[in-house]
């Protein structure tokens, strides 16, 4: 079952919305079941280092999807981007007392999506990208493919 963090961060999800004018955005899917995530990230710069000044989410996926969302944009919120691009879903699922084996790949579509977002805000920005986040950002890409066909096949609406 759900511990109450998951239920808590269910029931009132932060940071969920629109963002005006993001820095940069990303989308990622999950072909398991369908679901898709949308997340907007602003940057700032603060002693020469950029950091994550805002960040929202809007997913159409399950409650533990919202639920690792919503705290996933809590522990990226004001740092820098190399250590938001290191949240791993193991550290968003333990943020959450943890999450039942089974939901483990929504705490996925969270950090992804953040992974995604910093991806296209450093190409965009013509900043270094490590070889780990360039690897994300593949494995990212053939997964939002694979779900668009899902989710085709399956004729789900996205909005
Ligand atoms: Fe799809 Fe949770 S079942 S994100």
């Amino acid at each position: 079952m759900y511990t109450k963090e998951v239920m808590e961060h269910f029931k009132n999800p932060k940071n969920m919305g629109d963002m005006e004018n993001p820095d940069a955005t990303s989308r990622v899917g999950n072909p398991a079941c369908g679901d898709m995530m949308e997340t907007y990230i602003k940057v700032g710069e603060k002693d020469g280092e950029k950091y994550i000044e805002d960040i929202k989410f809007k997913t159409f996926g399950c409650a533990a999807a919202i639920a690792t969302s919503s705290v996933t944009t809590e522990l990226a919120m004001g740092k820098t981007l190399e250590e938001a691009e290191n949240i791993e879903e193991e550290d968003i699922a333990r943020e959450l007392g943890g999450l039942p084996k089974i939901k483990m790949h929504c705490s996925n579509l969270s950090a992804n999506g953040l992974h995604e977002a910093i991806y296209r805000y450093k190409k965009e920005e013509g900043m270094d990208i490590s070889e780990e986040l360039k690897k994300k950002h593949t494995i990212a890409q053939k997964t939002l493919e694979k779900t668009e066909e899902v989710r085709k096949k399956h004729g789900l609406d996205e909005d």
